[in-house]
């Protein structure tokens, strides 16, 4: 059960529970976004409500991205601008704490101290659960006037940040939540930080995921998002006595009452095991969309990757899924530029994409991240290079997700609404193949559904169904059909 161990969730004296306000400034990946929602969380019981701006927060927390370069540098830039916050407010004689936490933090955490003195506390992404104590003795030793009290913990603790989560009977925030079931990566891609930055694989047990999957779906949630760095990776403790794979894991959620979409990010096309694959056959709300970074088209460089399969093999992958699942909707990563990759390389990477069609992707200049095997290689790609490639690569993207948005004209499909659009009357929210629809759900002159009798907010966190009547390259717009639940 979550809240027996949550100890350091629970205010310890008086003092700390006066009200007070946390902003917190998200970067990078969904892990990222799910662990801000939890530093919240555990900060709520100590005073600290959120809030959207850093002007009057006492504290701000920063949860960085350091998968390229860029992301880490506007770390340093947002720092810049809160000491100019934490000044003013020193001269009103308030404080401002400023955290950093996330895989910078991790990575660069004495690094960062020392570069921005602004900083009072550097906490790494498995040390969340941890504030509330970290923060307590930084405000200890500034009432003891020391006023450079300052706080770094970038361990990877024994015991796991998952034990602490509070138990949140908030009311609804939104229709699709995220819920991080796996962490950390072993497969030390060539490239990539983040089996530095996140330690060793980890998966939770079953039954605590079951658990707050189940308090999600209490609080009006219908789409869990399972993250993990190597989602499919995941073998949690089934309770059982044995472990359970992701396919496993799914068909338990799918049990839950109300949840109606099940989604999982990101897949490592080694890790996707026929249970997995069946799951997207067998169980209804295992949604028809998959990313399954590939990265590159060219063996030579995916072997320089260490992603350990072929391009033969991943095609061989999505014939599977695809025989399972004949409308799965496919994403990929791709890294142009990587040290070594010739023109018929990425020629190469061009020609897959020509064969799997993605409904979507995401795609990067190759970016030398510090401590890693690839960013040392003598074979360093020319950054004019790296660009022009990538305009070739996102052209060809494009053109392939607008065809596949195309294709969605007259269909008619489920649409979850999540949030207001931006025109009246107008809700905005997902298809079932991570789409995003624009549906008109009110008649404009009284903001009351077709039959007249609904406001329109009323559809907002439901499931309906819609009838798409126009496609562009990164949305489409329905007309509602019919409520689903
Ligand atoms: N676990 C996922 C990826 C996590 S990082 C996987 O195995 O695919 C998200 C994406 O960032 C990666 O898929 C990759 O495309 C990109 N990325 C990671 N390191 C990078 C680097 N050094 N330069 C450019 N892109 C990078
Ligand atoms: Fe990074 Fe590779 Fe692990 Fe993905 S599988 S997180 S790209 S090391
Ligand atoms: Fe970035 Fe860390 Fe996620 S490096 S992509 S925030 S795992």
């Amino acid at each position: 059960m979550y809240g027996q161990k949550s100890e350091p969730a629970r205010p310890r004296d008086r003092s700390s529970a006066v009200s007070k306000k946390v902003f917190i400034k998200t970067y990078g990946c969904q892990m990222n976004v799910y662990d801000s929602k939890r530093m919240a969380d555990v900060l709520k019981p100590h005073g600290y409500s959120s809030t959207e701006s850093a002007e009057d927060a006492d504290l701000v927390i920063l949860n960085t991205c350091h998968i390229r370069e860029k992301a880490a540098e506007k770390v340093y830039s947002e720092i810049g601008r809160l000491r100019a916050e934490k000044d003013a407010k020193a001269a009103d004689g308030k404080n401002m704490y400023i955290a950093v936490a996330g895989c910078v933090a991790q990575a660069e955490g004495p690094e960062m101290m020392k570069r921005a003195p602004a900083i009072d506390m550097v906490l790494g992404p498995q040390t969340y659960h941890r504030l509330p104590d970290m923060l307590k003795s930084a405000e200890e030793q500034r009432t003891g006037g020391r006023m450079s009290a300052r706080v770094l913990d970038t361990e990877f603790p024994v015991d796991t940040k998952f034990d602490y989560l509070p138990t949140d009977e908030s009311a609804f925030e939104g229709a699709a939540a995220f819920l991080t079931i796996q962490e950390g990566c072993d497969k030390f891609c060539t490239f990539c930080v983040v089996p530095y930055t996140r330690g060793a694989e980890y998966s939770r047990p079953v039954a605590d995921i079951v658990d707050e999957a189940r308090r999600l779906v209490a609080r009006g949630v219908v789409e869990i998002t399972l993250l993990g760095q190597n989602v499919n990776a995941f073998h949690g403790d089934d309770g059982k006595g044995g472990t359970a794979t992701l396919g496993g894991l799914i068909a338990e959620l799918d049990k839950i009452d109300g949840l109606g979409r099940i989604r999982y990010t990101t897949s490592h096309p080694r890790d996707m095991d026929q249970e997995l694959i069946d799951a997207h056959r067998n169980i209804a709300s295992c949604m028809p969309y998959l990313h399954l970074p590939v990265q590159s088209g060219s063996d030579r460089i995916l072997d320089a990757m260490n992603r350990k399969h072929t391009r033969e093999e991943y095609f061989r992958v999505i014939e599977r899924l695809r025989e399972s699942r004949p409308d799965l909707a496919l994403s990929s990563d791709f890294i142009v530029g990587f040290p070594g990759e010739t023109d018929q390389d990425f020629e190469d990477t061009l020609d897959l994409v020509r064969r799997v069609k993605y409904a979507q992707a995401y795609s990067f200049k190759y970016s030398p991240r510090p401590g890693t095997p690839a960013s040392v290689s003598e074979e360093q790609v020319p950054e004019d290079v790296k660009s022009d490639r990538l305009a070739r690569l996102q052209a060809l993207l494009n053109e392939h997700q607008l065809e596949f948005n195309e294709a969605s004209l007259g269909k008619e499909m489920d649409v979850l609404l999540e949030r207001e659009g931006k025109r009246e009357g107008q809700l905005l929210g997902r298809s079932p193949y991570l789409q995003s629809v624009h549906v008109n759900v009110a008649n404009a002159d009284n903001a009351l559904d077709a039959a007249g009798d609904k406001p329109y907010t009323d559809y907002m966190g439901k499931l309906v169904r819609v009838r798409i009547v126009e496609a562009g390259p990164h949305s489409l717009k329905g007309e509602l059909v019919r409520a689903l639940n």
